[in-house]
């Protein structure tokens, strides 16, 4: 394996810890796509089902059912299994193999510095688990285990890449070898961070407790046009311009939402709904959400009703995703120096 040609790959991963939102959808899934089409790069996308349990219990019939649902989102969304390898991380025991040796890297004050390791452990760390200290560096294998080469998340991943990034650099130093890639977050588009739509400072997030904050993937036309329009929003009309828009973090957010579904840029939203009175600026929203949202929630609902051909396609993505991540394992054991007989 050569030491600083990388081939290029793109990885990336969601937890299965909830259903998919709106959020998932615009700063994740939709770019995954663009990726998987795009042909430039290998394209290798996981539904994390070890990270899943680091934070709460999870009931393991509720985590089946997210993994698998999480699959058929991914498809339904336009991940085609014969373009990109998808598959499920506890299928793949090289993740965790990997994970062990950057947890050695690793320094235990860079895992006490991150963002979401603080937010998550509150104000009593000492009833966390072990696990959601590490799980960045279970983060960095995911990544490293394949030599990816850029890694497309939304805005909150930012600091883990970081993280990711450091790891590889302090292994390739101690062991003297350009052996793992320096990997890219890519973070693009407007909506790289979907906020809460009864909050527009707090992020859209699948562990909210309160449905109306979020969209979900599966939610129905109904229940899609009915969170839109019950969205908060200032009493003001659309600005002439996106400038107009600082300090109005519901209102952005909702040019935002807008301009991901359609691909327009906020500019362009901004101005063709300039004047508009939000009353009416949500209704067309909800017509845009619910065109974009229903197909998907169907076909969604469409592929969980045959749960042993999602199974299948899980089974097969493992196997593709084993064929890269074992020689890269064993050459890592080797420059750590286990020995291999
Ligand atoms: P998670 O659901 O935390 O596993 O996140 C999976 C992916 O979705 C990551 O790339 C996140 O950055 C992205 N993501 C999650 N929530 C949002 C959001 N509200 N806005 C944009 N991207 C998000
Ligand atoms: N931590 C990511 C999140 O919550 C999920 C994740 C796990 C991931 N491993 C990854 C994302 C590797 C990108 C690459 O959103």
């Amino acid at each position: 394996m050569s030491d600083t040609a990388f081939t290029p790959r793109v990885f990336s991963g969601i937890q299965p810890s909830g259903g998919l939102t709106l959020g998932n959808y615009l700063g994740a899934i939709k770019r995954f796509v663009d990726w998987q089409e795009a042909g430039t790069h290998e394209t290798i996308y996981c539904m994390v089902d070890l990270h899943a349990i680091t934070a709460k219990f999870i009931d393991p019939a509720t985590l089946r059912r997210n993994t698998r649902e999480l699959c058929a989102g991914f498809i339904a969304s336009g991940i085609d299994p014969e373009k990109s390898v998808l598959f499920n991380q506890s299928q793949v025991p090289e993740h965790t193999q990997l994970a062990w040796i950057f947890n050695c890297v690793a320094r235990m004050g860079w895992m006490n510095r991150m963002t979401q390791w603080k937010d998550k452990s509150g104000k009593n760390a000492e009833a966390a688990s072990l696990g959601l200290l590490a799980y960045p560096a279970l983060m960095a294998a995911d990544i490293l285990i394949y030599h990816a080469t850029h890694v497309p998340v939304g805005e909150d991943q930012k600091q883990h890449i970081e993280l990711t990034r450091d790891i590889a650099t302090k292994f390739n130093h101690d062991y003297g070898r350009e052996f793992f890639p320096i990997a890219e977050p890519v973070i693009e588009g407007a909506a790289t961070r979907v906020m809460n739509l009864q909050d527009g400072t707090k992020k859209m997030s699948k562990s909210d407790p309160s449905e109306k904050t979020r969209i979900n993937m599966t939610d129905d036309a109904d229940a899609i046009a009915k969170k839109i329009r019950k969205a908060k929003t200032d009493p003001d009309p659309l600005p002439e311009t996106i400038e107009g828009l600082e300090g109005r973090p519901e209102a952005r957010n909702l040019v935002n939402i807008w301009s991901g579904l359609t691909d327009q840029t906020p500019a362009q939203v901004v101005e063709a709904n300039a004047g508009k009175l939000f009353g009416y600026f949500k209704q067309d929203l909800a017509d845009i959400a619910v065109d974009k949202l229903g197909p998907i929630a169907s076909e969604m609902a469409r592929l969980m009703e045959d749960q042993s051909e999602i199974d299948r396609i899980l089974g097969r993505g493992a196997e593709r995703a084993r064929e890269i991540a074992a020689p890269i394992l064993d050459e890592t054991y080797d420059i750590v120096g286990m020995v291999r007989s």
